[in-house]
């Protein structure tokens, strides 16, 4: 299990969930995504902290910087802090 914190809410997500599923989960409003399978970079996420480590389910095949993340393919574990990419 691990927390994760954002600008909206903050939640823990279940062992094997991802950021985004999580995020749906708890009705986040803004939250973006069309093809939940790592390559439309719609539901990027700007990570700000985490304690534990960050890894994919699968290999993102959007670009990103090294600060970013895919909600859809990420399975963070400790403690996430993120931030919306889109305005
Ligand atoms: S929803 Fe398309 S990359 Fe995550």
């Amino acid at each position: 299990m691990s927390w994760v914190f954002t600008a909206e809410k903050r939640f823990y997500l279940h062992d094997g969930e991802t950021l985004l599923d999580g995020m749906i989960r708890t009705e986040h409003k803004d939250v973006r995504f069309m093809c939940r399978q790592g390559y439309c970079g719609a539901c990027k996420m700007q990570v700000k902290t985490y304690t534990g480590r960050l890894t994919c389910k699968k290999t993102p095949l959007a670009e990103l910087d090294d600060d970013e993340v895919l909600a859809c393919c990420c399975l963070p574990e400790g403690v996430l802090t993120v931030a919306y990419r889109h305005g």
